[in-house]
This record gives structure tokens, sequence and C-alpha cells, in this order.
């Protein structure tokens, strides 16, 4: 699979969910690459979202690629549901389960780009064994469970050290960030060895999304 490169994912959490159709339109107009859908069960996060039939719907309304990020106990219960609503890229968390290699491969195995989500405070040990059947590590900078709070800035510092990992090994996984990446840090999140960003609240609070969109890949000086 193609890495993909300084590549943004507004997160559809900080959107208004009255119409929703309308949201992907506005996604695809700014130039964004993916969308990227948190579904939270209220055990794993405090926060309740949505799930697979809701997805179905937007995919009817979206041809860009859907990054669904389960944020969902027992995750391995769901991967095929996530898969048939149209999810391309399927994440969850390695705190959610036992067997993450075997999910890895199963969720490769539907036909997704499979993900493997990290908590601010899971360390990066243990990871090297799972890069070879990964094709995204989704590093969380923010505690899951809402939008709209403040980048962890240590996080920086994780980035860095799984981007050496992934280089060491000789993988082919792209480093996605979620959580508080906004207009003043993208930069950073990038130099640090991002590949992709999610962001939420930083975007749909933007007037003009294109030109964020175009600072945050890093084609323009949009006024910071
Ligand atoms: C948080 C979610 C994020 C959230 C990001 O648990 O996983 O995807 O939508 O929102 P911001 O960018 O506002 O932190
Ligand atoms: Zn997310």
């Amino acid at each position: 699979m193609k890495k993909p490169n300084r590549l943004i994912a507004p997160s559809l959490l900080s959107s208004d969910f009255s119409n929703l159709a309308t949201q992907l339109r506005m996604i695809k107009e700014s130039g964004a690459d993916w969308v990227h859908l948190d579904v939270m069960d209220g055990h794993f996060v405090p926060n309740l979202t949505f799930g697979a039939p809701i997805i179905a719907s937007l995919r009817k309304h979206s041809t860009l690629t859907f990054d669904v990020h389960l944020m969902i106990e027992k995750p391995e219960k769901w991967l095929s549901d996530y898969r048939n609503a149209g999810g391309d890229r399927i994440t969850f968390h390695l705190e959610a389960c036992n067997h993450a290699q075997r999910y890895l491969v199963q969720t490769r195995e539907l036909g997704a780009a499979a993900g493997i989500s990290l908590n601010p405070q899971t360390p990066l040990c243990g990871l090297e064994y799972l890069l070879p059947v990964c094709d995204q590590v989704l590093i969380m900078s923010v505690n899951p469970g809402f939008g709209g709070q403040s980048f962890i800035e240590p996080i920086l510092r994780k980035i860095s050290a799984l981007k050496t990992l992934i280089l060491n090994l000789g993988v082919t996984t792209c480093i996605a960030v979620d959580g508080g990446v906004s207009k003043e840090n993208v930069q950073s999140v990038f130099s640090a060895g991002a590949d992709v960003v999610i962001m939420g609240s930083a975007f749909f609070k933007e007037k003009d999304k294109k030109s964020l969109v175009q600072f945050a890949k890093g084609n323009s000086n949009f006024c910071v």
C-alpha cells in the first residue's frame, strides 16, 4: 500500500450532526483527503457517538476515504460491520484488545487498511511486532473521548520515536496523529513525522477551510 504524504483527515465529531451530508461535501470542497469517523461506545471512552448504520448512510454521500477510529471495547466483534458499512481504514485501540496482531490481520483480510491506536500514556514498546501487519498507527495526542481538547506536547517526541522505529524496521506503516491539532501546531506535528493529521474542532471552526488545508499541507502561508 502506498504511503500517504501530509494528508488531512477532518473528524466529523466536531461537525453539525443535523446535516452530515452537507458536512461531507464541505470536507470534499476543502481539499482534505480523508473523513475521520470517531466511533465511541460509552465504555472504552466516556462518550457515545455513532455506529456502523450511520457510517453506511454517510457512505452514499462521499467518495472520500473513510478512516474509522474505533474507540470501543472488543473491537474484534465489529470489524466486519465497519468494513461492510464502508470503512476503508479501520483503526482500533491497542488498550482495547489482547490479540491485536490477529485483529490487524483480520482487518486486512476484510479488505481494509488496518490501524492500531495508542492512548497518550501507552508506550511504543511491543509495536515493532505489530508494524509488519499494520498500515497505520494512530497516535492519540489527547485522551480520547472528546473533541476540542489541547494537544499534549510531549507526544511530539513519541511521534518522532515512532518514525525512527518505522524507518529502522523498513516498514511502510503510516503515522496518523489525532487530538488537538490546529493551525498553530500542525507544522510541528508533520515535522515530527506524522503522515496524516486528524483535525476536528480546528477544521470545523475555520471559515476558510480550503486555505487551512493548503497551509496544513505546507503549500501556503495561511495566517497563524
Ligand atoms: C477524540 C477523537 C478525535 C477528535 C479530534 O477522541 O478521536 O478524532 O475528533 O478532535 P479535535 O481535533 O478537536 O481534538
Ligand atoms: Zn479520532
